[in-house]
Order: C-alpha cells, then sequence, then structure tokens
C-alpha cells in the first residue's frame, strides 16, 4: 500500500525548501515557441562533438580501468594538467592541491559540508548565484549579503561584516559574476583576499566563467592572492567544453582540500572516469585553445547582438551591464516595475528571463532581471528582446 505523502516525515533543514526558481523556469520555457533568456545554457553548437567522438574511438588499453572504481581525488593526469593549468590564472598549486569534482557546483556543497554548523553564517554578494543560496539553505546556514559597487565587494563593509556576523566562509563569483556580469578589479581581489585571511575566513571563489572573455585584459584569480591558504577556487568545464560531462575542480592547500575529499566520498565516491578521461584528452590536445577561441568569437557576437537589440528596443528607463565576458546581461528597472509580475506577461508573449529576487538574500532586486545571451540564436535574439522590449513599454506605461 502507498505511503500518502503527509504521511512521510521529512528531516528538519527540507523545511522551506522549494524546488530551483530556474528550474522551475525553465520546465515554463520548454514549449518551442518560448524564446527563452532564462537559463545559464551554453550554445548547442559550442560542443566539440567531433573532437569527443574521435577521443572515445581511440580510447584503447585504458578503457578497462576506467570502467573499474576510482580514487576520490581524481583521474592523476587530470589533476596534472589542471595544475598547471590555473597557472593562467596566477594560481600556483600542485596535483595533490586539485580534487576534481562532478561539476563546481558539487565544490560549493561540499565545502559547505566541510565548514557549515547550522546557523553559521556565510557572506555573500548581493546579488549571488541563487543556487548557492539553496546550498546554503540547505545546510541550514544564514547567508549575508554584503554590498558592493562595479569593482566587487566593498572592503569596509566586508570588515563591518565580519565583525557583525563573525562568518566562517564568504562566497563568490568574482570574474562575469552569475548573475550581474560583473567582475572585480584586481586592487579588491587583493584587498578581499587580505581581509578574509586576517579574519579567518574561508572564501570560496567560485570561477565557472574565468576563460569566457570577450573584451579586456585576463585577470588574476583571487586565489592568486592567497598568502595564508584561506581560498576554494572552483573551476568548470561546464561552460567550455560541456555541462552534461560534469566535470569541475577545486583547488586548495592540502588541509582544506582533505575534507573535501572526505565529504565528497560519502556523496558520489568519485566523479566519473570516462567523463574525467575525456576531459584530460581534450585539454591536452592542441584543439582544445582553438576551441575556446571559437567559443569567445561566438558569444562576443551573441553579447553584442543581445546589447544592440536591447539598446533599439529597450524603453529609455532601464539600464543594463555590458559584461566583458561569461553568459549574462542584467537588466534594472524602474523601481514601479516588478519583474516577477512581468514574467507572466512575458511567457504569455513567449519570451521568458530569470527575474531578480532569487538571487537576494533579502528579498531585493524585484526590478531587476538576468538575461542570458549564449544559448539563443541571432534571430532569436533579436526576436525575442524585441518582444521583451514591447513587454517593458506596456508595463512602464
Ligand atoms: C556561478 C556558478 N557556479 C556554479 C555553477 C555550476 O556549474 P557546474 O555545471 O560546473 O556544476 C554555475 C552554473 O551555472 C554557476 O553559474
Amino acid at each position: 500500500m502507498a505511503v500518502s505523502q503527509s504521511e512521510l516525515s521529512f528531516a528538519r533543514r527540507m523545511e522551506g525548501m522549494t524546488g530551483n526558481v530556474i528550474r522551475e523556469i525553465l520546465k515554463l520555457t520548454q514549449q518551442p515557441d518560448v524564446i527563452s533568456f532564462a537559463g545559464g545554457l551554453p550554445s548547442p553548437d559550442s560542443f566539440p562533438e567531433s573532437h569527443i567522438r574521435r577521443i572515445l574511438e581511440e580510447i584503447g588499453g585504458e578503457f578497462t580501468s576506467i570502467l573499474q572504481y576510482a580514487t576520490t581525488e581524481g583521474y592523476p593526469p587530470l589533476r596534472e594538467f589542471l595544475a598547471a593549468w590555473v597557472q593562467g590564472r596566477g594560481i600556483e598549486a600542485t596535483p595533490d592541491q586539485v580534487l576534481i569534482l562532478t561539476g563546481s557546483q558539487q565544490g560549493i556543497d561540499l565545502a559547505c559540508k566541510a565548514l557549515l554548523d547550522p546557523g553559521d553564517v556565510v557572506l555573500v554578494e548581493r546579488p549571488t548565484y541563487l543556487t548557492a543560496l539553496q546550498v546554503f539553505r540547505m545546510y541550514q546556514a544564514r547567508a549575508v549579503a554584503v554590498p558592493g559597487d562595479d569593482e566587487g565587494i566593498d572592503p569596509d563593509a566586508l570588515e563591518k561584516a565580519i565583525a557583525e556576523h563573525r562568518p566562517k566562509m564568504l562566497y563568490a563569483v568574482p570574474t562575469f559574476r552569475n548573475p550581474s556580469g560583473e567582475t572585480w578589479s584586481p586592487e579588491r581581489r587583493r584587498r578581499i583576499a587580505q581581509l578574509t585571511a586576517a579574519a579567518g575566513v574561508v572564501v570560496v571563489e567560485d570561477d565557472p566563467y574565468g576563460l569566457l572573455r570577450y573584451d579586456g585584459q585576463p585577470l588574476p584569480a583571487v586565489k592568486a592572492f592567497d598568502e595564508a591558504g584561506n581560498i576554494i577556487y572552483l573551476g568548470s568545464f561546464s561552460k567550455i567544453i560541456s555541462p552534461g560531462l560534469r566535470v569541475g575542480y577545486a583547488v586548495a592547500r592540502e588541509q582544506l582540500l582533505r575534507k573535501l575529499v572526505i565529504g565528497k566520498q560519502t556523496t558520489d565516491v568519485h566523479s566519473s572516469n570516462l567523463s574525467q578521461y575525456i576531459v584530460n584528452a581534450f585539454g591536452r590536445s592542441p584543439a582544445f585553445q582553438s576551441h575556446l577561441e571559437t567559443i569567445c568569437a561566438q558569444y562576443r557576437a551573441k553579447r553584442d547582438r543581445m546589447l544592440a537589440a536591447m539598446e533599439a528596443h529597450f524603453p529609455a528607463e532601464a539600464r543594463w551591464t555590458r559584461p566583458q565576458g561569461g553568459l549574462f546581461t542584467w537588466v534594472t528597472l524602474p523601481e514601479t516595475v516588478s519583474t516577477t509580475r512581468l514574467l507572466e506577461r512575458a511567457v504569455q508573449q513567449k519570451v521568458a528571463f530569470i527575474p531578480g529576487t532569487p538571487f537576494y538574500t533579502d528579498g531585493g532586486g524585484d526590478h531587476s532581471m538576468r538575461l542570458n545571451f549564449s544559448n539563443a540564436s541571432f534571430a532569436q535574439i533579436d526576436e525575442g528582446i524585441a518582444r521583451l522590449g514591447r513587454t517593458l513599454k506596456e508595463a512602464l506605461a
């Protein structure tokens, strides 16, 4: 006999947990005629399919060990490759300081598992990545937003928040932020690394977008300024190879990394050997660099197309960021507009976005929205932004 849902008793940590808003909105946008700027999906034609097919065909003698269990820390050649590769972001690391993850999302989860007790405080940017907020909630921690500007978190506000809340962790996406597309300046990076080190706060630097740069000079990671060993750097291949492979990585000093490894053992034992093999083989091939250049050129053109369409169709009162990389632009509207309400009307007009509120810890952001420019075609960008522009003008009339 089936047990009814109301008879089941769930863990206290599930109280108030709802599904991810983006995932719910993505369901709405599954209808083929809806143009969606909602998800953070890479373009389907960015996947290096022919290279991956060839890697699979040429696996050879290692195939048996790929099909076997392996170590939690990850495929050794991939750890070696990454230790060298992150030098490009100014990070000094040995292979022992690299842990392969099942997507960088797992790194956020494992950092929380290792560091947070119920009631602990995590400092975040305002706005911040909403799925990280879900993880903090799942671990019954309290996320507190620290104000900042287009150069990053305000160091004075951070010092004040550290003194007031005694946080365990600072979580941030300093490069091409999700959702705002903005990037911390080098000076802020250095300062935030110093302040958190002095206060013994662990920084989780989440960097899935850093290599998707379309203008300007590459910047060192915040982890590049990590003299005290308090920074966990998270990287991902989701946006530069394929999200379906689920390969990300953490770089941290051994003592911190070890705690993440122990947490991972009880989560998934290790990440997929086959995915790690593919990423290692492709990452080491000469084709990888040209692949990165191709997708950056493709996304630069899409970003420019969306910014031009917004210029042409959005009302004069709208403001938006001009990101130098990543996948998103962030639109700010007059405070009279609720983007939560606007979404309903937009979906009726067959266009979708993510309203701002879920990226805030304090109910702010209802007059903002996040737009993704990587997934839609040029024609969809032109038509979708025209539809959205009409919906916005109606809302403001
Ligand atoms: C800021 C941020 N962190 C982490 C992730 C998760 O990425 P992954 O596919 O590597 O788990 C995303 C995905 O969109 C993201 O935007």
